[in-house]
């Protein structure tokens, strides 16, 4: 290994590092999934990564691609050892190409930054997922990450043009043009984003954008149960009413946001779902009236927020997942069982569900999420120094994964496979889709180097 250091060591310098600290820092992501690497490269160019890929591969070293270690699935935990490579230093904005509405940016730019670099020129990039203020253009891609905006604005994958990507031999390919159409062959862009590493390492995209909106309004609706919320949301969308987002925030969790935020403006009781319209001023404001109207037979109370108070909103949207753990000292969240989805049609099934199997279990189950998009995330608790809680715990998580699938759905909708939900995969695709998924594997990365231990592979 001391040899390679020194190989590494010439290729990116001191960006290369071997110190317990460094690897310790490096070992997981926002999930409990450690491994430990022996070493961390934080590559400045695509040459470097090229040239790091090939001496792993000559020398089977494991790499793990990471981005700013956001992940809620063990995708960035080197659980094979070898190396971690942060590309969170290639962080430039390549190109802002306004008159073709597209960016060209290094991996490790901070969707947040991005946005605002982008709205001076009246441009956005959709895809928010919670996470927006930390994590990485290249991690979202990786996983296909969307977070809030998807129910009108489409996924991830919807908005990459073309990237470039360092192959585990080193080899560097551009998977697309900066066109919006193209019928060349099969569409290798697609194969990369939510491939979490183990097909190649992305140096570059090429993004699509869309103009920002002149305006947006949130409609909040109260409700006695989640259920009857989803159903509220499955009558909006079939009137044919595309919120540019919609979230749910049920009871225990907006009362964890006022414990966090005293001045939040929420004094409702019962389950929320915000709704977000944006357009025109007059747009929304149609649009708000005709949620609000419809929502009435089954909310208890709704009202239209704009201005600084929906931003505040927002806020605290965003705070949903570090807040959560004030819910209970004593108790910590485990991610497991968290980032499901079902068709829309199935939400309130799939919300009975989880309640039926957390209230059996006695285990405190959060419930938020994007669910105009069908992805709900579960918030469990126990406490980690009781094996019987984890018990208890990796029953509910299954059972949950298993609703979801019974039900037609994903074990993931946004979070990635890694290593929690690895077991679920050839369950949710199939047998023979799943040894079609391997086959491309091992053409891509015959040694499997890289992020090895990960989807079910080796
Ligand atoms: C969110 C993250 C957990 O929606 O996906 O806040
Ligand atoms: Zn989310």
């Amino acid at each position: 290994m001391m040899d390679i250091l020194k190989e590494l060591v010439e290729i990116a310098g001191e960006r290369v590092s071997a110190s317990p600290s460094e690897r310790y820092c490096y070992r997981g992501d926002a999930s409990q999934v450690f491994g430990h690497p022996e070493f961390v490269i934080r590559p400045e160019s695509t040459n470097q990564v090229s040239r790091i890929l090939r001496l792993c591969n000559e020398n089977l070293v494991p790499v793990t691609a990471r981005g700013a270690g956001t992940g809620l699935s063990g995708g960035c935990s080197p659980v094979k050892g070898g190396v971690v490579l942060d590309t969170s230093g290639m962080n430039r904005i390549v190109e802002i190409d306004i008159e073709n509405q597209q960016v060209i940016v290094e991996p490790g730019v901070i969707a947040e930054d991005l946005n605002l670099h982008l709205h001076p020129y009246g441009f956005f990039f959709p895809p928010d997922p919670g996470s927006m203020a930390m994590c990485t253009i290249g991690g979202m891609i990786a996983n296909n990450s969307s977070g809030m905006r998807c129910v009108k604005y489409g996924t991830v994958r919807e908005y990459i043009l073309d990237l470039e990507v360092a192959l585990a031999d080193g080899r560097v390919i551009h998977t697309g043009k900066k066109v919006l159409k193209s019928s060349a062959g099969y569409d290798l862009t697609r194969l990369f984003v939510g491939s979490e590493g183990t097909l190649g390492i992305i140096t570059k995209a090429a993004l699509k954008l869309a103009p920002l909106p002149k305006t947006r309004k949130l409609i909040l609706s109260f409700f006695e149960q989640a259920d009857i919320a989803s159903q509220a949301v499955i009558k909006v969308f079939s009137e044919g009413i595309t919120p540019s987002a919609c979230e749910i925030l049920d009871k225990t969790t907006l009362s964890v946001l006022k414990l966090c935020d005293s001045h939040l403006a929420i004094d409702e009781e019962g389950d929320m779902i915000l709704f977000e319209v944006d357009g025109t001023e007059t747009s929304t404001d149609e649009a708000a009236r005709q949620i609000v109207e419809i929502c009435k037979p089954l909310a208890l109370s709704s009202r239209i927020v704009s201005g600084s108070e929906m931003k505040g909103i927002w806020a605290a949207r965003r705070l949903v997942g570090a807040s959560i753990s004030r819910l209970d000292p004593q108790k910590t969240r485990v991610y497991m069982g968290e980032d499901v989805g079902v068709p829309l049609k199935e939400m309130p099934t799939l919300i009975r569900r989880v309640q039926q199997i957390a209230g059996k279990l006695n285990i405190p189950a959060m419930k938020y999420g994007h669910i105009g998009d069908g992805n709900l995330h579960v918030a469990l608790f126990i406490d980690v120094s009781d094996e019987l809680e984890w018990e208890k715990l990796r029953y509910a998580a299954d059972k949950i994964h298993r609703a979801a699938l019974d039900l037609g759905g994903t074990v993931s909708s946004e979070h990635g496979i890694g290593l929690a939900r690895a077991k679920y995969l050839p369950e949710q695709l199939g047998a023979d889709a799943f040894s079609v998924m391997h086959s491309i594997k091992i053409a891509l990365d015959p040694k499997g180097i890289l992020n090895p231990g990960k989807m079910g592979f080796d």
